[in-house]
């Protein structure tokens, strides 16, 4: 009876911190500990993303604090029997288990095996064989949900280094295209065991610019009265800027409507302005994969086309919500390369 009571609590789901209310204590890339507190949370996929005040010199600043916490998100799924992939919520029981395989000397061989598979797919687009599902089945549970948590640690740790070298790339478009970059940090998660490397209980983020606007996806439903120009005139600056990020040498894993915010200037014109960069790959990763190829970038940024992931799709949008079609003009990212052959 009492093995089944401890079972059920241990099963419970880790409560989600990030509410407006709170106050979190952030460590910056100096050491620096400071304060800050949350006033708004959006909703979001993969990175718990909120609105928080910083207090600098006796001033108040607002700023977007974006988390790379394994424990939440929708990294966290668990391939079924039948296929699909179901949410696997963090519990105190995962925890537990990610410990005790850190402890027995488990981890480190899974992560190698993880970065062993990226980089069999970044060299030779090699998918490694994924795990047979019969034997993940027959594995304990405790094991399965052990390396279940590894492989999250893994994944949003991937994220967040991308997106911070995505946002060193891209500083000549920070304040302009992007928001500016002011630091990355680290929150410690309650209870680090103090034998284990504090790393795997950190979580990541970083501290950006906030972009006061709405959500490019939403273009027709904030600005339903068009008028039509301004929507071609919108949806050109996003295709533009998509042009310009890969220009700058940074190819958009996850380049769509819903990672662009659109702005109101005083002046009554609007600017785009995107974000979320935990997919992008930088030139000289690519760079790496084809040394015998010197456009390989060129040629994987003319086949990914970020820029029509932007523009047709929202025209697409905009042609089905209200009939208009949208005369956007796409250039040619780098003219005279072709996709990949
Ligand atoms: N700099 C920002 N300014 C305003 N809103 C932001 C900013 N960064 C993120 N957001 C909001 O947070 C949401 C989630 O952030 P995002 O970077 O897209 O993470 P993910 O898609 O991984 O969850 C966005 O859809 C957006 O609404
Ligand atoms: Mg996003």
């Amino acid at each position: 009876m009492s093995s089944d009571v401890t079972k059920s609590l241990e099963q419970v789901y880790t409560p989600y911190p990030y509410h407006p209310g709170h106050s979190i204590t952030l460590r910056d890339s100096n050491g620096n500990e400071f304060s800050v507190d949350i006033i708004h949370e959006y909703s979001f996929t993969i990175s718990p993303a909120v609105v928080v005040n910083l207090h600098e010199d006796g001033a108040i600043r607002e700023a977007v604090l974006k988390l790379y916490d394994r424990r939440f998100g929708e990294l966290r799924k668990r391939r079924e029997p039948d296929g699909r992939r179901r949410p696997q919520p963090h519990t105190e029981e995962s925890e537990a288990a990610f410990q005790d395989f850190a402890r027995s000397g488990m981890l480190g061989p899974v992560l190698d095996r993880l970065r062993h598979a990226d980089l069999m797919w970044d060299l030779y687009r090699q998918v490694c064989t994924p795990p047979d599902e019969e034997d993940e089945e027959m594995k304990p549970e405790r094991e399965r949900l052990a390396e279940e948590e590894a492989e999250f640690y893994y994944k949003i740790q991937k994220r967040y280094t991308r997106e911070v070298r995505a946002y060193g790339k891209l500083k000549c478009l920070q304040g302009r295209g992007i928001p500016r970059f002011f630091t990355a940090v680290t929150l410690q998660m309650p209870s680090a065991p103090p034998d284990l490397e504090l790393h795997y209980f950190q979580v990541p983020g970083i501290l950006i610019e906030k972009i006061n606007g709405f959500n490019l996806s939403n273009l027709v439903t904030e600005m339903p009265a068009g008028p039509p120009d301004l929507w071609a005139e919108i949806v050109q600056k996003a295709t533009d800027l998509a042009v310009e990020i890969n220009r700058a040498g940074v190819l958009d894993g996850d380049s769509q409507p819903r990672n662009a915010l659109v702005t109101r200037r005083e002046d009554n014109t609007h600017q785009v302005c995107r974000i979320d960069f935990g997919e992008a790959s930088l030139e000289s990763d690519l760079k790496f994969r084809r040394e015998d190829e010197p456009d390989y970038f060129k040629q994987c940024a003319a086949t990914s086309s970020n820029p029509d992931a932007l523009g047709l799709v929202m025209a697409a949008k905009v042609k089905r919500l209200t009939g208009v079609e949208l005369d956007i003009v796409f250039d040619e990212i780098f003219p005279g390369i072709d996709g990949l052959p």
